[in-house]
């Protein structure tokens, strides 16, 4: 497994690698790798030639300091699991390589960002949207794979490759969980003790949601209530949005469900009474279709 950390020699070794005929895929990651990062892996392993991985915790996606000082690194940990899963090379940058001096460039998609985790975290996409964006023209892969948990985050991307031209085909990869149910993510380690036990709310207001339109509801305003009532039950978790939405598009869908819509989520969990754990904010979606 190669280890590269400059840009103009990952961008040489992919002339090399393309010159040969082999196709790439980059798995795009902020490192703390976790089950779902390697299912990611696995994924790209299956359609292309070399599987290349980028762990960088990139700034400017943080719209709370706090947040990105306590985002959990463990490089030497991650680079044995990328050997573990036979990725071929890890870009590992450093905050200087990506951003250089003065950097005042930036990438933006419109609309998509608005509304969801765009609205709870401002500026956040642009950080996104940015970094990706370097991530392509450093390791210039020929697909690239997002999980379906960032759901938003992969929509958007998908359009920015679009309306820009990359020469990457965007993947889309389902989301991989705890036996309980609570979605893999990086943050869950820093999860107190009950919060812990109460984060598995997300995955249960998400059943409930689908259960209901199993059973005929089709009204978005009850099943929206659903969702509601079933956070409540967990002491710790703050709803921060709960919406149905156009898959695509992610504008508000109309008051009744008739076509796939996304049910998204973010549940805001504090520390907990014996201060253990930090202040953790988790996202889970499903589409729900009315069958
Ligand atoms: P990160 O949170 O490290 O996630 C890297 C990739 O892993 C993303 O595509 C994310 O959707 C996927 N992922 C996370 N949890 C998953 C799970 N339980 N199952 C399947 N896939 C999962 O998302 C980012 O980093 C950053 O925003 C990034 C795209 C790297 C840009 O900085």
């Amino acid at each position: 497994m190669q280890i590269v950390d400059s840009r103009a020699a990952l961008q040489r070794l992919s002339d090399e690698e393309r010159a040969r005929g082999l196709r790439l895929a980059l798995v795009p990651t902020m490192g703390a790798l976790h089950e779902g990062h390697l299912s990611l892996v696995r994924e790209a392993r299956a359609r292309a030639d070399r599987v290349w991985v980028s762990i960088f915790v990139n700034p400017t996606q943080f719209d709370e300091a706090q947040d990105f000082e306590g985002y959990p690194r463990d490089p030497e940990r991650d680079l044995e699991a990328c050997r573990a899963a036979g990725v071929d090379v890890v870009y590992l940058p450093s905050v200087e390589e990506m951003y250089p001096e003065g950097a005042a460039t930036w990438v933006d998609v419109d609309r998509l960002t608005e509304p969801l985790c765009g609205a709870s975290r401002p500026g956040h996409f642009r950080g996104v949207t940015t970094v990706v964006s370097k991530l392509f023209l450093a390791a210039k892969p020929h697909v690239a794979v997002f999980g379906e948990k960032d759901f938003q985050q992969l929509a958007v991307i998908r359009r920015m490759a679009r309306d820009l031209g990359f020469d990457v085909e965007v993947v889309g990869a389902p989301t991989l969980r705890e036996s309980d149910g609570l979605a893999l993510s990086s943050r869950n380690v820093r999860l107190g003790r009950e919060a812990r036990a109460q984060a598995t709310v997300l995955v249960r207001a998400l059943d409930a949601a689908e259960a209901a339109v199993a059973s005929g509801e089709r009204s978005h305003e009850a099943i929206l209530s659903r969702v509601r009532a079933e956070i409540a039950k967990a002491p710790r978790a703050r709803l921060d949005y709960a919406e149905l939405r156009d898959p695509e598009s992610l504008e508000r869908a109309a008051g009744t469900l008739a076509s796939p819509t996304l049910l998204a989520l973010a549940v805001r969990f504090e520390p907990d009474p014996d201060g253990s754990g930090g202040a953790v904010r988790l996202i889970d979606n499903r589409v729900l279709l009315a069958r």
